[in-house]
């Protein structure tokens, strides 16, 4: 396929903006001093939105070649909504990704199906490439199988959107989040290939070869190469570890 192998970190709540610089930074050097020369692999940090406004400053004035990503978008474009942040405003800063759906949103925040589907709309509709995050939590799995809810999810997720629509999927069981029980490469493709089909059901067939469907849990360097080797899985989000410079930056480097 063509598809380019795409590695995220989430940071989650963590960093604060001189630390995020400082991350960014030293990501950077790290890569270089290995000689990592891209190797076609896309590099993308997803800060929290305090941090974007100086990680955007780095990266342009470096030249550093890594995609800037946000962990949440409102689904509204402006106006009364305290608290809330407009895609508008994060692609004037530079912002290409925005996570959506993710399982921490879900649970802590109550997000429901159709706001995901509403936040996936307003990304596009502002030029962000929304990160759409699906998965099972343990007690899913044992009801329903891996498949059943995140098919679901990402079903609702898609509901309206264009076909030539710029998208990324994330496959993150809930159960290996944070957990350090990361899914078997076999149990991830399994659910990856289906959400593929998916999106070529929802979307069309172009859109389904074309679309990163990356898989998210407990990701780390010893484990990333056993998921980049399987046919639908192109790439990783990951959490912990993008915390860790020289391990996010030997997972950016998988293919050594
Ligand atoms: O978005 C990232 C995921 O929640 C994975 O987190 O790598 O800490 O398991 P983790």
């Amino acid at each position: 396929n063509t598809r380019t192998p795409f590695i995220a970190g989430n940071w989650k709540m963590n960093l604060d903006h001189l630390q995020a610089v400082a991350t960014v930074q030293k990501l950077h050097w790290t890569l270089k001093d290995a000689g990592h020369e891209g190797d076609g692999v896309e590099v993308g940090v997803f800060p929290p939105f305090t941090d974007i406004r100086s990680v955007q400053t780095l990266i342009d004035a470096d030249k550093i070649p890594f995609a800037l990503g946000s962990q949440d978008v409102s689904a509204h474009d402006s106006g009364a909504f305290t608290g809330e942040v407009s895609g508008a405003f994060l692609s004037k800063l530079g912002v290409t990704y925005a996570i959506i759906g993710h399982s921490e949103r879900r649970e802590y925040h109550s997000e429901s199906d159709e706001l995901v589907n509403a936040k996936v709309k307003a990304a596009l509709k502002h030029g962000l490439v929304p990160v759409i995050c699906v998965g099972e939590t343990a007690e899913d799995l044992e009801k329903f199988g891996a498949s059943a809810v995140p098919v679901g999810q990402l079903e609702k997720a898609l509901d309206g959107v264009s076909a030539s629509a710029d998208i990324v999927i994330a496959y993150e069981p809930v159960w290996a989040i944070g957990s350090g029980q990361a899914a078997t490469p076999t149990q991830a493709q399994e659910v990856c290939a289906v959400l593929r089909a998916v999106v070529g059901r929802v979307l069309d067939e172009d859109a389904a070869a074309r679309t990163r469907v990356l898989y998210g849990g407990s990701v780390k360097s010893s484990n990333i190469a056993s998921y980049m080797r399987e046919p639908d899985i192109d790439g990783a989000l990951v959490g912990g570890a993008s915390l860790v410079v020289d391990e996010f930056a030997a997972i950016v480097r998988f293919q050594k």
